[in-house]
């Protein structure tokens, strides 16, 4: 179950759930003060990656993505957004790095052109993946050298917008699995695939899992949070069913 939600983090940390996803999009046109307001969260090390974009799009959505993430965590964990501390595993995949606070939770970004959102999933592991949806014909290469020969018949038989639709769901699944998973996998990307199901009741289904080495067994979503944008979550089964998943874009 899906809950939009536009409200302040204050308003929401009250009906937060175990499971959370954030959205944020860059303003249009970003005033000094919006700059301002964000880069006093980063830490020095985000204000270094922060300055090192060339665009004044790519500095903005950056802060958007990394203060949304402050301040979803610190919905999660009551730690003031600007003292929430990270590190990163070998591959690059961010945590929260422990204090006294007890278990923190497992979370994960996504940001692209214009559009962040983060997940926050309790003790579970957790990927997303957020892609703005082009009609591009080198994408179907893309696909024959990625996707798996079920996912290239699905994409066969469907033209137009629809071919297109179907690519970026299948890419932003594998994308928030592999982010979910956060230090690669042993098998190749098209040696697994996803199953949809017939009617909006059903659930994605992960097909040849076997074949990848997780040891987890994943709940899949695909979503449109903005007209054009697709988004995928991965999140691991672990601890049993996955309780609803709550949507906010939160007004900080
Ligand atoms: C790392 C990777 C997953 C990021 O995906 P992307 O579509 O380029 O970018 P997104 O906007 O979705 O995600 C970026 C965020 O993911 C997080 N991230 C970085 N490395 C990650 C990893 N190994 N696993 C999960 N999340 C990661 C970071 O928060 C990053 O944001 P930041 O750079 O602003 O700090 C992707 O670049 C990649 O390498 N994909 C190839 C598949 C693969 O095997 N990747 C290794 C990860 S298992």
């Amino acid at each position: 179950m899906i809950v939009r939600t536009a409200s302040s983090v204050e308003q929401t940390i009250g009906e937060l759930g175990e499971i959370s996803i954030w959205l944020a999009a860059t303003p249009n046109q970003a005033t000094d003060q919006w700059r301002e307001d964000r880069l006093k969260i980063l830490s020095a090390d985000e204000r270094i990656r922060h300055d090192a974009f060339h665009s004044q799009q790519d500095r903005d959505l950056y802060l958007c993505a990394h203060t949304l993430l402050r301040h979803a965590l610190s919905a999660h964990t009551e730690i003031p957004p600007s003292s929430l501390q990270f590190q990163r595993n070998p591959f690059g995949k961010p945590a929260l790095v422990s204090t006294t606070r007890g278990e923190l939770p497992q979370f994960n970004l996504t940001h692209t052109k214009g559009l962040a959102a983060c997940i926050i999933a309790g003790t579970r592991p957790c990927g997303i993946d957020l892609e703005l949806v082009q009609q591009k014909a080198e994408l179907l290469k893309i696909a024959d050298r990625w996707f798996s020969a079920e996912e290239v018949e699905q994409l066969q038989r469907l033209s137009g917008e629809w071919r297109y639709e179907h690519f970026y769901s299948l890419w932003t699944l594998k994308e928030a699995l592999l982010k979910a998973y956060g230090c690669g996998l042993l098998q190749p990307l098209n040696s697994f695939g996803f199953r949809f199901p017939a009617n909006e009741h059903g659930t994605i289904e992960l097909v040849h899992q076997e074949h990848i080495s997780t040891g987890e067994s994943w709940h899949l979503e695909l979503y449109s949070p903005l007209s054009g944008y697709r988004m995928a979550v991965a999140i691991a089964e672990r601890s049993g069913p996955i309780p609803p998943i709550r949507q906010y874009w939160p007004e900080f």
